[in-house]
């Protein structure tokens, strides 16, 4: 059976392609950093699972910053599929490091191929790359397209440009079958609480619970096109199989506020918001008239990307794929999650 190795995978995405190659009967192994405390809670059940653990799924400290690491994992392992999931993911973190993230994101991508190349798996190893539609920033056309040019807005935009360009440089310098997915934002009850959709369904449950009185804020108006991420790890391995490597765009092509985001959280815990109100002043209220969302413009970005909106045509015409979840079934999945899971907090607080 193939073996594969996924760089990120106590990440949200990590943590589901994993569990998808595992299902199809890889075996998987998986980079992790060295933590302070136990970082592979996304991936515990694996972890947990004696028939699993050391059977068919192998867990390797490592680092993208650390060529020779990568080197050895690579002679070690002898991967036919390679998912290169890492990264210091988060958009307005990668304005206070970005040279870390220039050197995680775009650098880190180059060191691995490099090292593909240098323990002479170029035959042997198709390559993922997780690029981003952060790539298209401030964008040149609606919808995006493979064809859309880049004008990436962040550190980690333009990191990720790097990344991309680097992997076509390779498969068309070397012959390597590298791919990269231009990924919309894709969201699951696993997201990390920082990313907004998740910071809001968790202040959704945690609000009707009574346990927080308020979630504050950015941009209410930003414009994201969310899908639901277990469909786009599938996707991420339906490009591998292909006989030719490629780039593709994956995405929903409908496109929403964090503001009706949020509306449709607080419904799904029956807590219905008004907005009134403009910039800074804007506000959501509950039915009592309780401030329920504030802005604070501290999570405002230096410079922002205002609307993501994707056409997956050639991922649909070429890989089969389509996306299935709806705006509306990935808000009620997160948001009923997060409720159940502040119930339990508030019953183990007692
Ligand atoms: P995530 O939840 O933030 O996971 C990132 C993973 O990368 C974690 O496992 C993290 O380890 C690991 N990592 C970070 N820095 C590393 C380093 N220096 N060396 C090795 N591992 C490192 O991200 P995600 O949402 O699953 O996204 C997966 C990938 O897709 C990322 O590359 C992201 O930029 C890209 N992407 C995501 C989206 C999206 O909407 N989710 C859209 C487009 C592209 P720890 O657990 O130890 O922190
Ligand atoms: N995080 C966050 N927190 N974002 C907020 C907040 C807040 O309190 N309030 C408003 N926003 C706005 C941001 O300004 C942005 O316009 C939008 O909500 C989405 O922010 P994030 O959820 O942090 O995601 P992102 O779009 O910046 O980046 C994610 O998607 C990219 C793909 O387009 C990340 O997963 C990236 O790794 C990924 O490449």
């Amino acid at each position: 059976m193939p073996i594969a190795l996924i760089t990120g995978i106590t990440g949200q995405d990590g943590s589901y392609l994993a569990e998808q190659l595992l299902a199809k009967g890889y075996t998987v192994h998986g980079m992790i950093r060295r933590a302070s405390n136990f970082n592979t809670q996304r991936i515990e059940h694996l972890f947990n699972d004696p028939e699993i653990y050391n059977q068919r799924l192998f867990l390797h400290h490592g680092d993208l910053t650390d060529s020779s690491n990568l080197n050895r994992l690579l002679e070690k392992i002898g991967p036919n599929e390679i998912y290169n999931l890492a990264a210091q993911s988060h958009v307005k973190v990668s304005f206070e490091v970005p040279e870390y993230t220039a050197e995680v994101d775009g650098l880190g991508t180059l060191r691995f191929l490099d090292s593909i190349k240098e323990v002479g798996l170029e035959k042997r190893a198709r390559f993922y790359q997780a690029s981003t539609s952060e790539l298209f920033g401030l964008v040149q056309e609606v919808p995006q397209t493979e064809k859309t040019p880049f004008y990436p807005r962040s550190p980690y935009g333009v990191a990720k440009l790097y990344g991309y360009w680097i992997v076509v440089n390779y498969r068309e310098s070397y012959g390597l079958h590298a791919s990269n997915g231009i990924l919309f934002n894709h969201e699951s009850p696993r997201r990390g609480e920082t990313f907004v959709t998740r910071k809001i369904t968790r202040a959704a449950g945690r609000i009707r619970e009574g346990m927080q009185e308020h979630v504050a804020l950015g941009n209410l108006g930003a414009q994201r096109d969310w899908g639901y991420a277990p469909e786009y790890t599938e996707m991420m391995w339906r490009m591998l199989q292909q006989e030719q490597p490629g780039d593709y765009v994956c995405a929903t092509q409908e496109t929403h506020t964090v503001r009706e985001f949020c509306e449709h959280s607080f419904a799904a815990v029956d807590m219905p918001l008004t907005f009134e109100g403009e910039g800074e002043n804007e506000v959501g209220r509950d039915e009592k008239g309780i401030v329920r969302v504030k802005v604070n413009p501290n999570y405002y970005r230096p410079a922002e990307v205002e609307l993501l909106i994707g056409n997956p045509e050639k991922a649909r015409r070429e890989l089969g794929w389509q996306p299935k979840v709806t705006f509306a079934e990935l808000v009620q999945i997160m948001a009923k999650a997060d409720w159940d899971l502040a119930k339990k907090e508030k019953l183990l607080a007692a």
